[in-house]
């Protein structure tokens, strides 16, 4: 079935030696059965892959550029210079970037077939915020998200492509949603893919990211359509981090 996945989002933390401590305590103890994941910020990418190179550990980016290669594109960095420095995945459409960058969702979209013609794997964030959140319109956001992903690149991406549902309310407010709302919000994206392929529908693995930590990660993921955690906040301690992946198992 679907193999349960954690990926540690450090967004913008830590040093490099601050980078090398972590991951090392990280992969010495990582638990086996689960994919393990660090996106560190971009400059320290490259080392941490060739230093961990050759063990489970995935190394991703937080972001890429829409356009391939290279160009004028001051302050950008493109999937083929991700993958070319050892990085294997990228989150795109994080809601910081969506908030903080202006992100429209076809440009989501478009850095997710960007990194898909790259070889590297895409994790699309799609959530709604608090004010959406309480005016019950969770839903209808999460379909229009997803939904410019699918016009742009098809149902056929999410053979390699991952969602992870991250509720703007949740992250980094100590605010989890539920276990219960987790997974019904879970299983709305699931029918959402299944419309376009039952079958990939079943095998796409949505992770849950919005305030998980030890003490929650267990219940979150014992949800049925929860495949594991996109992790903020608690990614920044190996001990927590660890326990998050051996809650996984
Ligand atoms: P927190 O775990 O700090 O809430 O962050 C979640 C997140 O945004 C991960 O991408």
């Amino acid at each position: 079935m679907r193999k349960k996945l954690v990926a540690g989002n450090w967004k913008m933390h830590g040093s490099r030696a601050m980078a090398r401590e972590l991951v090392d305590a990280i992969v010495k103890d990582m638990p086996e059965g689960v994919d393990v994941l660090v996106c560190p910020p971009a400059v320290y990418i490259g080392e941490l892959a060739a230093r961990h190179a050759g063990t489970a550990l995935g190394v991703g980016a937080q972001d890429c550029s829409e356009h391939a290669g290279q160009g004028a594109y001051t302050g950008d960095v493109s999937a083929q210079m991700l993958a070319d420095v050892g990085a294997t995945w990228v989150i795109v459409g994080h809601s910081e970037r969506r908030q903080l960058h202006g992100e429209p969702d076809d440009m989501v979209g478009r850095k997710f077939a960007a990194a898909l013609a790259t070889g590297l794997t895409p994790i699309v964030c799609v959530g709604e915020t608090r004010e959406e959140h309480e005016a019950g319109r969770a839903h209808e956001v999460i379909e229009r998200q997803l939904g410019a992903v699918l016009a742009i690149n098809g149902i056929e991406a999410f053979h390699k492509g991952l969602i992870a549902y991250e509720p703007i309310w949740a992250i980094g407010t100590g605010l989890t949603a539920s276990p219960d709302k987790a997974q019904k919000i879970h299983s709305f994206i699931r029918s959402q893919l299944a419309k376009e392929d039952a079958n990939i529908a079943r095998l796409t693995r949505v992770l849950y990211g919005g305030s998980v930590k030890p003490a929650n990660a267990a219940e979150l993921f014992a949800q049925p359509d929860v495949d594991g955690g996109l992790i903020g906040g608690a990614a920044l301690a190996a001990s927590d981090f660890l326990a998050i992946c051996a809650a996984a198992r």
